[in-house]
Formats: structure tokens, C-alpha cells, sequence
């Protein structure tokens, strides 16, 4: 039966801020990033190349659904339907669409069920105490599954067994802690039990009877463990050792403790997880007082060097004086990395690979090359920052983990440079399609350094992989609108970049790959390697969807009839299934289309290219992260990150799942009859 929503308001964006979060996650995940400049400073060009004299005139019928005198405005009244008919059913993608609303609920589709798997605070190694809100320590938080779930990973032991992977990207200790005010303030314990919360788990599920559906396993003990913000590591690659990364504590500059801000990240083809640290600049303190050779690197991370450096921080400096950086200066240098983890063996070291260079990690998108080499797809998380790929130097030899334990640190690190074959008078930054119909060009990886030689001037190997930002400015990188998670396509080899938004971007800098200015809602990149080579060196690329409300004339949605699709802001992480479709969880909905953020399923190719319908939402408050579809697609995990963020551990805006407090947990979604999801 067709569905038709009744038109919803835009509701008051009460408290949001530029980038479509609430002030409270701002203040606690990214540590104010969008009150402060972009830290790009760099004069690299917005738009590398307008020699766009080759107007390819294919798909006009693109530039004329477009109508003239577009603008990127959105009216406050008539938002468009959430939901409209879907017209004939794309049988490889078969659910009604949910119409995403404000519940403090996860919401699905019909005919789907879904299970909370693991919740903040149950007891996961061998030890742990059962958890109690009121009497939480740092011993038990160090034991018990940790905060804010991001990337979700699953690695199968047999039909009804497999472990779970999941990321602890920050804690909000506003909704933890009785009366919390802020870091300078906080009891110390309070502190520690934040530290420990971070990180990661590893933690061994079972299906529940013969569903999609799956559970803590009891006495599932041998693999579980947490990695906290305290766990030794190793630090590995060309820059391990250097003095850009040695400390007091660490004279060798190869072992650090603990990873911070675990945003996404992705599994190697030999079992590994690559977990990504991102906005960790906020944990550090004392920036004013590090030496002032140093401080221009900092800043570009985000790092302040003058002012009140601790106002608004954690202030983890209070338990550990490694985070002040007018005491240990190159502490922040060991943090920015993607992390390379065993989840199979719950003993060994965590390896930070300083071969995928140091930046605010999203994510990390592992596909081999036609010759059997391993690249990884990487974004940097910042307004005006840079898509990156390595490319390793050996082959992955299948079988053997200990071949392919060291694949991660040799290789070539490459930026991307994009350049639109549209001339730049026909971007005015409204959305609107150039003549040619298409945002769309070219694009070259750009080498910034292999394990043994530098390629940028004045830049050591150390020193591009360390201050990697600098490096890819002198590269002549190109700016673009946040880019979060990437991943490719299992029926194309086409790898996807959710460009989340850009509030900071003006009208003038608008350029084709980053085509509005301000960009509110987010687009997605879609690349297509040279030959569908991942070690390619060249690319061409293009803009599917152009995110937004669909009444909103600067969308676009891969030139699908906008009546029938539904509305979509802040993509942040992706994945696909078996069958190509690519799945999208938002971050950012609530402050930019007044509704919950959502995971939504869209074709990318075919008849059905387009057409977006939402699967499912998540409580008030929350963004939506994962997703994972397993192997056998019966199953998909999201995470609900942060419900109900904007309250407080006294006044609670959401109580999910339990309807006492908000606990970020880990949710199985599948079909009641047993079918892929999706279909
Ligand atoms: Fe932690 Fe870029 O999202
Ligand atoms: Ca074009
Ligand atoms: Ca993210």
C-alpha cells in the first residue's frame, strides 16, 4: 500500500549548532570544534582545477530536473513528506520505509524485530561486578562494556556464535554522574571511570534460537576484553621511535598507553579490526605552555596554544599529567592514529600504525588491490580536511596472520585532489547542476610519502606521518565538507565518501566536489578507481546524493523521482549489502531536519538508483552508528550513540532501552521471517 506522511514542521532547533549537533555534543565529542576556526588555514585551492573546456553534455535531463533560480534555501514551514509512494517495489530492497520521527525509541520497519545486545556498564570480563549507576568505580567501569558505541565490527565463530566488536568513542559525563559540571570540577574517580569507559570491547555474542537476533554469551569469557584510554600499546611504522614520539615516560618513542575518541573503522581481510582515534585534540591541555616550535602543529590539529587551554576539557590531566602539553609536549603526537586490534586473541598488543598517518580518523576501508595488495580508505573529520588511501607495499598472503601482521606498516600514503570538469561559474554553491548535469571529474592520489622516502618538500617520513594535516596542505590536498566514513561496493568496486556537512563553508568556496556552501546537509562521493584498481593512482568521481530535505531544490538523489524518497541530513557512517545497496546512519538530524537520526538504504545502481527509504531510527538524542550487516545479511547492528545527550543524569531526556536512564548499547535488528535484511 502506497504510504503518504503527513507534512511535518521543522521543528525549533533549540541549542543546535553549525554542524546539526546539540551543544552538548559538541562540547563533549569534538571538544567545541565548530566554535572554533577550522584549523585548514592552508591557501590550498577549493577547486584544484577549472579547466573544465570539456563539458561533457551527458545526462542534461540531470540539469534540467533541476529548476531554474535553485537556491540551497530551506522554507521553515512545508517540510516536505517524510515518506512518499513508493511506486513499484525494487525487489532487492523490499521494506517499507519508517517514517523517522522523535520517539524515544528505535524504531523498524514492519515485519522486523529487534534485540538490545549489550548495554553501557554490563559486565563483559571475567570479574566484573553487575552494574550500578549509583556506585560506579573506575575497577568495575574497566570490566563492564564501556560508553558512546560508534564502529560496530562481527566476526562469526560458527553458525550461532561470533564476536563483537565495538568502539567507545567518548563518554558523556553529564548523563553519568550525579551533579557532573565540568572537568575542573570533577571528583577524580569520576575521572578514571571516564578513562576507562573509552576504548573499546570485544565481546562474544550468541544468537537467540534460530532468529537474527543475538545476545551477551554466558560464561563467554576467553575473547572479551576492554581497551581502555590506559591499555598499552605499540606504536609501529616509520614513525615509531622518532622524536616526534618520544616522551619521558617513553624515551624510545614505541609505547603509549590507551586510544581516545574511537570515532569508526573497518576489519582487514585477515581478521584484524583498524579502529580510528578522531577528535582527540580535546583531552589534551597546556597547549600555551608547550615549546612554540611546536604550537603550529598543534593548532592544526585543533589544539589550543594561548588562552584558558583547560576550560571545558575532561581534564584527564588531573589523574595523568601525560595530557598537559606544557609538561609533555609530544604526548598529543601519539594520539590520531588507526589502531590495529586482535579481536581472537585477547592478550595481544594493540599496534598503532603510524603508516596511515596521524589526522582525525573516521574510518578505515580496507580493499585489495588487483595485484594482491592491501589499501585503506581513510577520511579526516574536519571541516575543510582531506580523503586520504594507503596503499601497502607487500601482498596479503591468506592464511597468514603473521605475513599479514606487518602489511600495514610499509607502504605509500597518498591525498586526494579532485578536480570538476564543470566550469567554476556554474557552482555558485546553491546545489544547483551544472550544464553537464553532474557534479563530477577527475581525481589523482597524491603521494605524500612511502616508509622510505618523503615526497612533500621540507618534510622528513617521520614528519609527514606525524604531522600528516601539514603535509597534505603542502600537497595541495583538496578542502572538502567533513569526509566520514568510506567503504566500497561488493557488486562494483565504486568506494563511497559520507561528506557530512560543512556549516563554514561560504557561497565562494563552494567547488564541484563540495558543491553548497554553507553545506548543511551532507552529500555523498562516490569514486571509481582507474580500471577498478584499489592501487590506482587516478580516479574519476562524482556527487549520487546530494543530502537534504527533497523539497529542498539543491537535493538530488541520483536523478530518482524526489516525490518518492525521503528526507536525509549528516551522513555519517556506511556500509552495504550483499546485493549493493548502500546503507547510510546520520548524525546531525535532529539539528538540521528536526527529526531522530536514522539509518536509511538506498540502491546506487539500477532501475532504483536513488531511492532513499529510511529502515530505522533512533531515540531522542542519539545518532546512529554501526551499522554491520552480517555475512549472512539476517542480521544488522546499530549502535545508538549518546541517548538523550542534551540532559542531564538528574533530568534524563531518554531512557532508553531500560526506561530508567539512557544507556548507549548495541542493537540487533532482523527480519521476523527470517529473510535478508532489506529483502
Ligand atoms: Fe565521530 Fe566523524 O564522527
Ligand atoms: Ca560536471
Ligand atoms: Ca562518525
Amino acid at each position: 500500500m502506497p504510504q503518504t506522511a503527513p507534512h511535518r514542521r521543522l521543528l525549533p532547533l533549540l541549542g543546535q549548532v553549525g554542524g546539526g549537533r546539540s551543544r552538548t555534543t559538541c562540547r563533549f565529542r569534538c571538544g567545541d570544534a565548530c566554535f572554533h576556526e577550522a584549523p585548514n588555514t592552508s591557501d590550498n585551492a577549493y577547486f584544484g582545477d577549472i579547466a573544465a573546456a570539456a563539458l561533457s553534455r551527458r545526462n542534461v535531463l540531470r540539469a534540467g530536473a533541476v529548476g531554474a533560480g535553485a537556491t540551497a534555501a530551506v522554507g521553515l514551514a512545508g517540510f516536505g513528506p517524510a515518506l512518499a509512494s513508493p511506486g513499484p517495489r525494487n525487489p532487492r530492497l523490499k521494506f517499507d520505509g519508517i517514517e523517522v520521527g522523535t520517539s524515544d525509541r528505535v524504531e523498524i520497519p514492519r515485519g522486523y524485530e529487534q534485540r538490545v545486545v549489550v548495554r553501557w556498564g554490563d559486565p563483559v570480563v571475567p570479574g566484573a561486578p553487575k552494574f550500578d549507576i549509583n556506585r560506579q568505580t573506575a575497577e568495575a567501569q574497566e570490566k563492564q562494556f564501556g560508553y558512546n558505541c560508534d564502529y560496530v565490527a562481527f566476526q562469526p565463530l560458527g553458525r550461532d556464535r561470533g564476536l563483537l566488536w565495538v568502539n567507545h568513542e567518548y563518554t558523556n559525563e553529564n548523563l553519568m554522574f550525579r551533579g557532573y559540571t565540568d572537568g575542573a570540577e570533577a571528583d577524580l574517580e569520576h575521572i578514571r571511570i571516564a578513562m576507562a569507559a573509552h576504548g573499546g570491547s570485544v565481546v562474544e555474542i550468541r544468537r537467540v534460537g534460530r532468529t537474527g537476533g543475538w545476545r551477551l554469551a554466558d560464561g563467554g569469557r576467553h575473547f572479551n576484553r576492554r581497551i581502555t584510554a590506559t591499555t598499552p600499546m605499540k606504536l609501529t611504522g616509520p614513525a615509531a621511535g622518532s622524536e616526534l614520539l618520544r616522551t619521558e615516560a617513553d624515551p624510545e618513542g614505541t609505547r603509549v598507553l590507551g586510544m581516545l575518541n574511537n570515532c569508526a573503522g573497518g576489519m582487514t581481510p585477515w581478521g584484524t579490526i583498524l579502529t580510528c582515534e578522531e577528535n582527540f585534540n580535546q583531552y589534551f591541555v597546556g597547549g600555551e605552555g608547550a615549546p612554540e616550535e611546536k604550537k603550529a602543529a598543534l593548532r592544526r590539529y585543533g589544539i589550543a596554544t594561548s588562552g584558558d587551554t583547560r576550560a571545558g576539557n575532561r581534564r584527564f590531566d588531573r589523574v595523568d599529567e601525560r595530557f598537559d602539553l606544557s609538561r609533555h609536549p609530544n604526548e598529543a603526537n601519539r594520539f590520531g592514529y588507526v589502531v590495529e586490534i586482535d579481536p581472537f586473541d585477547p592478550d595481544s598488543t594493540p599496534r598503532k600504525r603510524t603508516m596511515l598517518g596521524r589526522f582525525k580518523h573516521e574510518g578505515a576501508t580496507t580493499r585489495l588491490t588487483r595485484d594482491g595488495r592491501v589499501a585503506v580508505y581513510m577520511g579526516d573529520d574536519e571541516r575543510f580536511d582531506y580523503i586520504y588511501k594507503f596503499v601497502s607495499a607487500g601482498r596479503y598472503r591468506k592464511g597468514s596472520r603473521r605475513a599479514n601482521s606487518s602489511l600495514l606498516d610499509t607502504g605509500t600514503l597518498y591525498v586526494a585532489r579532485l578536480s570538476g570538469d564543470s566550469p567554476a561559474e556554474e557552482l555558485d554553491g546553491s546545489g544547483a547542476l551544472p550544464a553537464d548535469g553532474a557534479f563530477d571529474g577527475r581525481g589523482e592520489w597524491v603521494a605524500l610519502c612511502t616508509d622510505k622516502k618523503s615526497f612533500v618538500e621540507g618534510f622528513t617520513v617521520a614528519e609527514v606521518l606525524v604531522h600528516t594535516r601539514l603535509a597534505a596542505d603542502a600537497a595541495g590536498a583538496t578542502k572538502m565538507d567533513r569526509p566520514e566514513d568510506i567503504e566500497a561496493s561488493p557488486a562494483t568496486g565504486k568506494v563511497y565518501c559520507a561528506l557530512t556537512n560543512n556549516s563554514a563553508r561560504e557561497p565562494g568556496q563552494a567547488d564541484e566536489p563540495n558543491p553548497r556552501g554553507p553545506n548543511r546537509f551532507g552529500h555523498i562521493l562516490e569514486l571509481s578507481e582507474q580500471g577498478n584498481d584499489a592501487g590506482a593512482t587516478r580516479f574519476r568521481w562524482d556527487v549520487p546524493i546530494v543530502c537534504g530535505d527533497p523539497e529542498d531544490p539543491s537535493t538530488y538523489f541520483a536523478g530518482y523521482d524526489k516525490s518518492k524518497v525521503v528526507a536525509i541530513s549528516s551522513p555519517d557512517n556506511l556500509t552495504f549489502d550483499e546485493q549493493g545497496n548502500l546503507w547510510i546512519s546520520t548524525d546531525g538530524q535532529p539539528g538540521t531536519i528536526g527529526v531522530n537520526d536514522a539509518l536509511f538504504a538506498v540502491p546506487v545502481e539500477g532501475r532504483y538508483k536513488g531511492e532513499l527509504k529510511a529502515f530505522a531510527s533512533v531515540p531522542v538524542g542519539a545518532e546512529c552508528c554501526g551499522p554491520f550487516i552480517t555475512e549472512d545479511q539476517k542480521t544488522v547492528f546499530i549502535a545508538p550513540q549518546h541517548p538523550g545527550e542534551d540532559g542531564t543524569f538528574d533530568e534524563p531526556q531518554s531512557t532508553w532501552p531500560d526506561g530508567d536512564f539512557p544507556r548507549p548499547s548495541v542493537v540487533s535488528i532482523w527480519n521476523s521471517k527470517g529473510h535478508d535484511i532489506g529483502r
